[in-house]
């Protein structure tokens, strides 16, 4: 090791450029994509909710951190009762969030600065508010408009308990009774109901959706609980084990993972086949396994799918070394990249999560919750484990706030929850509003500065105000010019298309590869470790002296 002082970080007029995307096809094979959660990263209209204006206003911050496209979650006519997760109209922007002619302002706006834009589609369920459902509610069983969603007969002898024993994601039954007796579905809220994908109808309905959102220019979608579409013939009763992330589960499970739903994606990946430029599907798929996930990016499927049992691993040098191995392995084999994800709009944020175990996906932490880390010990972590995701060959996610090390707000008071798990499980499970938090832009701001009236719908950490982006952009060791420079290393270095190569001899609780022309170590023990003569190109963390700290990445070019 030659220098080990702090490293070199990217100048502004080295991110010149950054805002151009690859050339090439296949952009989405190597992509680093940034996931914007609209209602939280900036509220242009004041009223403390994040918008389609706003994100326009922002895209410049986007351009200079180096991403290469972004994927907005929903912003779609929808009642909110899921956080737009629960649509209403999937062709139509929520007054919330601006219009139709903003979306296009976006998207131009987007693609001005080589920034790709990819959607989320909602196909498992519609919000009950959905026109389909609401002629359901109004027609007869056994009706056709019936047989768009999942309505059955109870059991019992006048019908009176549920027709199966499922439980809702967010707690509570998964089946609603209506008026004349029979029941519907709902995976998710009660406020969530079921499509039967069964049903040609439904199918021909998302096509047009497709191409509505095609034709308007969008470079894909990233597509919601694509494991659940189709259920298991007769749904049969299934009990989860009591541990159960909300959203996987050991197989098999009726509701998860069904054969049939692989039909869907052949037929979606033709309707995107037709247009030109390299749209892609990204399936939002929980599934146990790396294989398992895998069979949702067969050639003729989607085109990513997101790599939740990396985002699952703890911060442990055996299970990431194991979930890396197998996703260089599972994915490539069947001609699609890895994905790597640390944090979503449904985990714990990983500046948490990776120094506080133990804690199933969707359940959430909050004031009660005992053991919560030490906050500069839990963002040295997410700190050096994004520096060894962004290293890693394929395409990586990451979620808007982590690239200023926010962590989950933890300290939210009960009565400002709105995420549904929290209302079903009546407070047992804090659920999701936590990594929800309206992003801190400008420390002397009112909200910092997210809205101009100061508004927030989730009230910001006081301490936020020295995580807010102009705080950062001052400071050189901060976490945003850490993923700047990380990001614009991994362009430079073109680590998404590298091949990667495992290294020996660091110990057991070291993760060591060469990427490319790049050797990578990540500390995951506890004691330092040496490191190999090179020049340093980027440190997750300052450090004295040749040998790396605990909970420190480093990328080290061969002199
Ligand atoms: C989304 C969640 C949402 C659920 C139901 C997901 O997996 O990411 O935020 O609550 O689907 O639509």
């Amino acid at each position: 090791m030659t220098s080990t002082s702090l490293p070199t970080q990217t100048s502004p007029s080295t991110l010149a450029a950054i805002g151009e995307s690859r050339p090439g096809a296949e952009w989405w094979r190597t992509a680093v994509i940034y996931q914007i959660y609209p209602r939280s990263f900036a509220d242009a209209s004041g009223d403390g909710i994040g918008d389609l204006p706003g994100i326009t206003s922002r895209l410049d911050d986007l351009a200079s951190l180096g991403i290469d496209a972004v994927w907005l979650s929903p912003f779609f006519t929808s009642p909110q009762k899921d956080a737009g997760y629960d649509v209403a109209d999937y062709r139509d922007v929520d007054p919330l969030f601006g219009t139709l002619g903003d979306f296009d302002d976006m998207l131009e706006a987007a693609h001005a600065r080589g920034i790709r834009v990819i959607i989320d589609l909602v196909p498992n369920h519609s919000s009950d508010k959905h026109v389909w459902f609401q002629q359901a509610l109004a027609a007869a069983p056994g009706s056709p408009e019936r047989a768009r969603y999942m309505f059955r007969d109870g059991q019992g002898e006048n019908g009176e308990l549920p027709p199966n024993n499922w439980e809702s994601v967010f707690g509570g039954p998964a089946w609603t009774r209506v008026e004349d007796g029979q029941w519907y579905l709902h995976l998710f809220d009660t406020s969530q109901p079921d499509f039967d994908w069964t049903n040609e109808e439904v199918r021909e309905e998302f096509r047009g959706t497709l191409r509505f959102w095609l034709d308007r220019g969008v470079d894909g979608f990233r597509v919601d609980v694509a494991h659940g579409l189709v259920k298991a013939d007769g749904l049969p009763d299934y009990t989860p084990p009591e541990d159960a992330d909300s959203m996987g589960g050991e197989e098999p499970v009726p509701y998860w993972g069904q054969e049939g739903v692989h039909d869907v994606w052949r037929d979606w990946h033709r309707v995107l086949a037709e247009y030109e430029g390299d749209r892609a599907l990204c399936a939002e798929a929980w599934l146990p396994t790396v294989d398992e996930t895998a069979k949702w990016v067969r050639p003729d499927e989607m085109h990513q799918a997101f790599n939740f049992p990396y985002a699952m691993s703890e911060w442990d040098a055996e299970q990431l070394r194991e979930i890396i191995s197998e996703s260089l392995r599972a994915f490539p084999a069947v001609g699609a990249p890895a994905t790597w994800v640390l944090s979503n709009h449904d985990v714990i944020r990983h500046a948490t999560r990776l120094a506080m175990p133990g804690h199933p996906q969707g359940h959430g932490v909050g004031p009660a919750t005992e053991g919560k880390p030490d906050p500069a010990a839990g963002l040295r972590r997410a700190r050096a484990a994004t520096a060894l995701m962004l290293a890693l060959p394929g395409s990586a996610y990451v979620y808007q706030g982590e690239e200023l090390g926010l962590p989950e707000a933890m300290e939210l008071p009960d009565d400002v929850r709105e995420d549904p798990t929290w209302f079903r499980t009546n407070g047992e499970r804090y659920g999701r509003d936590g990594c929800r938090v309206p992003l801190p832009w400008s420390a002397a701001d009112p909200a910092f500065g997210f809205s101009p009236t100061g508004e927030s719908w989730l009230p910001q950490p006081a301490d936020w105000s020295a995580l807010a982006r102009d705080v950062e952009e001052q400071d050189p060791e901060s976490t945003l010019w850490l993923y700047r420079t990380l990001l614009a290393t991994r362009r430079a270095h073109d680590l998404g298309a590298a091949q990667l190569e495992w290294l020996d001899g660091y110990g057991d609780d070291v993760i060591a590869v060469r990427t490319g022309d790049v050797t990578v170590i990540a500390n995951v023990g506890t004691e330092p470790v040496a490191l190999p003569a090179g020049t340093l190109l980027v440190a997750s963390d300052t450090f004295e002296g040749g040998e790396l700290p605990a909970d420190t990445t480093v990328w080290i070019a061969a002199d």
